[in-house]
């Protein structure tokens, strides 16, 4: 087992990407926290878990500061420290030319997107200088390296994954923290699930291994980032895309 015992914690792990890379590192034999908006979700995913007394669920909006405190707040209090985090948690708003986007829209994509990634991996920061050791997971995108039309917000949301991640990597790894982000392509999950036929054909021609991505695609790159197989790597952005960019 490559996590075996190893504490991480998965923001948005109800669903999609999040939920694959939780049910992935269980098998691994991680001890999971996993951040969820609501005590709905917690519910759904505690039925999804093989064991599901084994973890710890906490309600965390990364919209929310005061939220996000208090999750962190919890840990302190039970003594528990996190090793890893995956930075998964994000939303991205259905696609239109820049100039129809709001200030309001904006300011939504960043709070959750940007800011949330910030604000769950300064707290975890804490638990890692206790620990001497570290590695953050961020999830950006290949809209956050290459850019779509429509796409504007959230790419940009995206990029700013990809700064804070080289940051990040360069100011902790004389402090063995490592910090590598994956950039997904096209991922099957509710994301994605709203995208007209003729966007989803166009996308897979620029496939090159023919096939959209797997929820489970991404996990295996996260599973790598957090075990000790990547333990010389940081400051790395990963493709998922099956080809999509080369
Ligand atoms: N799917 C793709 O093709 C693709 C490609 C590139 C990058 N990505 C990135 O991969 C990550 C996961 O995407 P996905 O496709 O799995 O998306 P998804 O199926 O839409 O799931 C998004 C997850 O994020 C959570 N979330 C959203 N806002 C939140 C908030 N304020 N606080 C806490 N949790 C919040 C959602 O919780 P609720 O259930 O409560 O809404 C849900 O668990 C995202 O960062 C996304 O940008 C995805």
């Amino acid at each position: 087992m490559l996590l075996k015992d190893k504490c991480v914690l998965i923001t948005g792990a109800n669903r999609g990407i999040g939920l694959a890379i939780s049910l992935l590192f269980e098998r691994e034999g991680a001890i999971l926290v996993l951040g969820v908006r609501s005590e709905e979700s917690i519910e759904l995913l505690k039925s999804q878990m093989q064991f599901p007394e084994k973890h710890i669920y906490l309600e965390m909006d990364i919209a929310n500061k005061e939220s996000v405190d208090a999750a962190f707040k919890i840990l302190t209090e039970r003594k528990i420290y996190c090793e890893v985090l995956v930075n998964n948690a994000g939303i991205m708003l259905p696609p239109k030319t820049f100039n129809l986007f709001n200030e309001e829209e904006y300011i939504k994509t960043y709070e959750i997107n940007v800011l949330g990634s910030m604000r769950v991996a300064k707290n975890v920061m804490k638990h890692f200088l206790r620990l001497r050791k570290g590695s953050i997971i961020n999830l950006t995108s290949i809209l956050g390296t290459h850019g779509a039309v429509g796409q504007a917000v959230y790419s940009s949301s995206k990029s700013a994954i990809i700064g804070f991640t080289k940051s990040l990597s360069k100011e902790f790894a004389p402090l063995n923290i490592r910090v590598n982000a994956i950039a997904p392509g096209f991922i099957q999950t509710d994301m994605t699930a709203g995208i007209d036929e003729v966007s989803r054909e166009k996308n897979l021609s620029s496939i090159g291994m023919k096939r959209l991505g797997t929820p489970e695609d991404v996990a295996n790159t996260a599973l790598y980032f957090a075990s000790n197989l990547s333990e010389y790597v940081t400051g790395q952005i990963i493709g998922v895309d099956g080809g999509m960019v080369i």
